[in-house]
C-alpha cells in the first residue's frame, strides 16, 4: 500500500473505533432508564425539582447556597486532612496516571476563586473547564454538577465567596504522560459528559424528581456507586451496581433483594442517609461516613426521603460478580459461634476481639455505645473478603449525627497485621454468612490501598 492510502486505512480504522466505542461506552443522560417524557425545566408544570427545599425558600442567597454547597458536596475534595475547609490540597492518586490535587475555592484572590467571575465559575462546573480555559480532569465530578442550573451554581459561588479567605497554594500535580495533556479531555467529554442541564421527568412524581435531582446534579452519588469503564467513564447500563474506592467498597445500592438496599424499610433507608445507620442494617464508615458527615446529615427530611424515592426507581441489578456486591444477610446473627475458621488466627482474634473491642461491640455484637456499632445484620460483616471491615478497623470512624458523635479510634497503628487479619476472620466468622480467610500479608496490601 502506498503510504497515503496507510494513512486513509489508519483514519477509517480509528474513526471506526471511535465510533464504535461512542455506542458502546457513552453515559448520556443519567435518568434515561425512566420510562416518561423528559422536557425541559422551563416548559416542565410541576413542582420545581431544582433549588432549595420550601422550608428555605425565603432565606437569603448565602443561606441558599450553604444549603446546596453541602448537598453537593464541595468541601469533601476541597479539603485536606488537617486543611481548613475548602482550601483544597487533598490529594487524587490515580493508577497508572499518577497524583492530582484538588484546587483552593476559597474567595482569596490569588490561590482561590475570589477573582473568578460568575461566567468562569459556572463553566467550571458546567463545562468542567478552568479559569485559564484548559480542560480540568473528572475526579472533579463536573459530569454530575453540569446538570445543576446556573442559578443553583451561582448560589454556591455566593456561599463560598462569602466565607474566609485562605491564601494557600495545594502541591503540583505529577501527572504522567500522556495523561498530563488536558486537551485530552476533549474527546473524553465527548463520550461521557451529559450536553445538558437536569431535564425533569414529566411522568414521574415530584417526589422522584426532586430526588434525581439531588442524587445525579448534587451528591453525584454514582460517582462511587457506579462501576467505571478503562476510560474513566462511569458505566451506565451498572448504574449503582457497587464499585471500588479509596480500598472500600461502595455497595450495591439498587433495589435489588439480595444483593443491593432492595429489602431495605424506608425507616432504615432514611436512618441510613441522615444519619449513618440503618438500625438493624449497616453503619456508614470510611467514604460514605464522610458523604453522611459533610453532606447528607445536613438535608432536610423531605429532601432525604425523596433521594429514597428516587434511589428505589433505578434498575435492579443483581450482579453476583460484582466487584463491590455483597450478599444481604438474610438473618442478623446475634449469637456468636464457637466453630472457626483457622484454628491457628481465631485464638488470636478472639483475644484481640475482647482486649480492645468488646467494650463498644459487646461479644452478642449489639454494640453497646450506640446502635451504630451493632454488626447484625450489616452488610459489611457478610463481606467473605472482609474489606471495609479491614478499613474501618485501620481508619476507625468519627461522624457527628443528631444525637451526637459516633466514634470508634484507629487500630491501624498500633496493632500489627496479624492481629487486624485475626480480628476481621474473627467478626466474620461470627456476624456472617461466610467467613473471612484474611493472611497478614493481605492486610499489608490494605493499608496500602486506602
Ligand atoms: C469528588 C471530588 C470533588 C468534589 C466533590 C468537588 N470537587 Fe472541585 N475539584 C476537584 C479536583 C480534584 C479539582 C482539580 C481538577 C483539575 O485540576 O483538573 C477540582 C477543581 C475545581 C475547580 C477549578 C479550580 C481551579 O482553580 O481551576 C472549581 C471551581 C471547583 N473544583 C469547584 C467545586 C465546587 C463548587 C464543588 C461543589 C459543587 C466541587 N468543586 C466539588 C474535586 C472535587
Ligand atoms: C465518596 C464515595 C461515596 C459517595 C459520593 C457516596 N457513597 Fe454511598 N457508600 C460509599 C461507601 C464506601 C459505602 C460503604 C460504607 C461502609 O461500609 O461503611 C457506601 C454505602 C452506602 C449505602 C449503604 C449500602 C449497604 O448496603 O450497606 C447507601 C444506602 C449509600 N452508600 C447511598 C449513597 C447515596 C444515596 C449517595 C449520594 C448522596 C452516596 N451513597 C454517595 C461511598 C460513597
Ligand atoms: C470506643 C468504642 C469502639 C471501640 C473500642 C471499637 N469500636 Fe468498632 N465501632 C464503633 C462504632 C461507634 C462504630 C460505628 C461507626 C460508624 O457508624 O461509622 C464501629 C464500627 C466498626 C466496624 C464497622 C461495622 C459496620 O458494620 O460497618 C467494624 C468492623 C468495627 N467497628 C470493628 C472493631 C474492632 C475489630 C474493634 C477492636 C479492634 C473495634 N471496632 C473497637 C465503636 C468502637
Amino acid at each position: 500500500m502506498s503510504p497515503s492510502r496507510k494513512l486513509i486505512a489508519l483514519v477509517v480504522v480509528l474513526l471506526a473505533m471511535a465510533a464504535v466505542a461512542w455506542l458502546l461506552l457513552r453515559s448520556g443522560d443519567p435518568t434515561v432508564f425512566a420510562s416518561g417524557k423528559r422536557v425541559h425545566l422551563a416548559d416542565f408544570r410541576g413542582t420545581n425539582p431544582t433549588g432549595v427545599p420550601p422550608s428555605l425558600a425565603g432565606a437569603d442567597l448565602v443561606a441558599r447556597g450553604e444549603y446546596l454547597t453541602r448537598a453537593a458536596d464541595c468541601a469533601a475534595c476541597h479539603t485536606a486532612p488537617g486543611g481548613k475547609p475548602f482550601s483544597g490540597g487533598l490529594a487524587f492518586k490515580l493508577p497508572m496516571i499518577g497524583t492530582l490535587y484538588s484546587t483552593n475555592i476559597t474567595p482569596d484572590a490569588e490561590t482561590g476563586i475570589g477573582a473568578w467571575s460568575d461566567e468562569e465559575f459556572v463553566r467550571a462546573l458546567h463545562q468542567g473547564i478552568g479559569k485559564d480555559g484548559k480542560h480540568l480532569y473528572p475526579a472533579f465530578p463536573y459530569t454530575s454538577y453540569t446538570l445543576m442550573t446556573r442559578s443553583d451554581a451561582l448560589a454556591i459561588k455566593a456561599y463560598l465567596l462569602s466565607l474566609k479567605p485562605i491564601k494557600y497554594t495545594p502541591p503540583p500535580n505529577d501527572i504522567s504522560f500522556p495523561f498530563n495533556q488536558r486537551n485530552l479531555m476533549w474527546f473524553w467529554n465527548v463520550l461521557f459528559k451529559p450536553e445538558h442541564r437536569f431535564q425533569p421527568n414529566a411522568d414521574q412524581s415530584p417526589d422522584w424528581n426532586r430526588g434525581a435531582y439531588l442524587v445525579e446534579a448534587l451528591g453525584h452519588c454514582g460517582d462511587c456507586h457506579t462501576p467505571r469503564n478503562l476510560l474513566y467513564g462511569l458505566k451506565s447500563h451498572q448504574k449503582f451496581a457497587g464499585a471500588m474506592i479509596q480500598g472500600w467498597k461502595a455497595y450495591n445500592i439498587t433495589p435489588d433483594q439480595v444483593w443491593g438496599i432492595g429489602d431495605w424499610s424506608d425507616a432504615q433507608l432514611k436512618g441510613y442517609l441522615s444519619g449513618g445507620h440503618a438500625e438493624g442494617r449497616s453503619s456508614a464508615a470510611g467514604p460514605m461516613g464522610e458523604v453522611v458527615d459533610n453532606s447528607l446529615r445536613f438535608l432536610s427530611d423531605v429532601d432525604i426521603g425523596a433521594m429514597a424515592t428516587y434511589l428505589r426507581s433505578v434498575p435492579s441489578i443483581g450482579n453476583a460478580e460484582g466487584i463491590a456486591a455483597v450478599q444481604t444477610p438474610l438473618v442478623a446473627k446475634g449469637t456468636p459461634k464457637v466453630a472457626f475458621l483457622d484454628a491457628a488466627i481465631a485464638p488470636l482474634g478472639l483475644h484481640v476481639f475482647e482486649g480492645a473491642c468488646a467494650s463498644c461491640h459487646s461479644f452478642d455484637g449489639n454494640g453497646v455505645v450506640s446502635s451504630h456499632a451493632s454488626f447484625l445484620g450489616s452488610r459489611t460483616m457478610n463481606d467473605p473478603a472482609g474489606t471495609n471491615a479491614t478499613q474501618a478497623i485501620l481508619q476507625g470512624a468519627h461522624l457527628r449525627v443528631a444525637h451526637g458523635e459516633v466514634f470508634m479510634p484507629e487500630f491501624g497503628n498500633g496493632y500489627s497485621d496479624a492481629e487486624i487479619a485475626a480480628v476481621v476472620n474473627y467478626l466474620t466468622s461470627n456476624f456472617g454468612i461466610r467467613a473471612s480467610a484474611l493472611t497478614p500479608n493481605e492486610i499489608v496490601k490494605r493499608r496500602q490501598e486506602n
